[in-house]
């Protein structure tokens, strides 16, 4: 029962959706705005408006600096949904918090998911301020938005998890920039707590060079739904013990406002560039 609620709900919201672009055919890609991205929202030309809370299968959105809003539009040529806010597993110890989300966008018609967060670097020589193009992730909190699902499918394959070539794609836009995209393995952690100093040398060990807590679990449900992914980091500071400064979410708010613009306009250019 309570799985086809679920799925009238996110009928009903891919429905709505359509109803709201005044068109059947929604963008194919969707974009997800974590910390430090918002301003691409700015970006979205000729922007249909709707609040996640007129969407009965998205989850109401609970951090500061996440507006908890989807804006259906176009960035330059490129047909885009953007998803501003996305509700993280450590809210509610719930990994599946984005399955309603996903769920929606794969009814809708996306194909190519494309996630931002900001992350902890665990390299000195990948600064605060710079962009990590994610290749891989490590699932650390080992839990899954799976759980509960039903069939084969459930099986996802996570090899190439991060698209190969939508990551050449970016990787050309931002050649083209002048800016080469560092590739990297992202960790999750829960959190919400920053890490330990001892848990960053574990995660470089492991061989992780970015942190955060966030992003693993909508590539997973969007694999399962059959969504390609691409995922970009902002390293807004380096990992707890590598540097001086303490951390916060403060801080990290104030370093993403700081290098937001420039990850920005790389964002602009490989949508531009996912596009043609
Ligand atoms: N750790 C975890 N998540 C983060 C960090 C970090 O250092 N920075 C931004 N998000």
């Amino acid at each position: 029962m309570q799985h086809l609620e679920f799925e009238s709900d996110v009928q009903r919201t891919a429905a709505l959706l359509r109803e709201r672009a005044g068109t059947a055919a929604l963008p194919a890609t969707a974009v997800v705005l974590g910390s430090g991205w918002g301003a691409l929202a700015e970006r979205v030309q000729d922007a249909i408006d709707v609040p996640y809370g007129d969407l009965p299968a998205f989850p109401p959105i609970g951090v500061g600096g996440h507006a908890g809003r989807l804006l259906i539009g176009r960035i330059g040529d490129a047909p885009v949904m953007v998803l501003c806010g996305r509700k993280h597993a450590y809210e509610a110890g719930d990994a599946a918090a984005m399955k309603g989300v996903i769920r929606t966008l794969a009814a809708a018609g996306v194909r190519t998911l494309v996630q931002t967060n900001a992350a902890g670097s665990l390299d000195v020589a990948l600064p605060p301020g710079d962009v990590m193009l994610i290749a891989d992730h490590l699932n650390l909190v080992q839990r899954s938005p799976l759980i509960g699902e039903v069939g084969n499918e459930r099986f996802v394959d996570m090899v190439d998890a991060y698209d190969a070539a939508l990551r050449s794609r970016a990787q050309a836009a931002a050649a083209t920039l002048g800016r080469p995209l560092r590739e990297g393995v992202y960790a999750w952690m829960l959190g919400p707590q920053f890490e330990t100093p001892a848990e960053i040398r574990m995660l470089q060990r492991l061989g992780a060079d970015a942190v955060g807590m966030s992003t693993v679990p909508e590539t997973i449900l969007a694999r399962h739904a059959g969504l390609k992914v691409l995922a970009l980091s902002l390293i807004t500071n380096l990992g707890c013990g590598l540097a001086d400064v303490g951390l916060s979410h403060h801080q990290t708010l104030s370093v993403a406002e700081q290098a937001g613009g420039r990850a920005v306009e790389l964002l602009c250019a490989i949508l531009a560039a996912l596009h043609d």
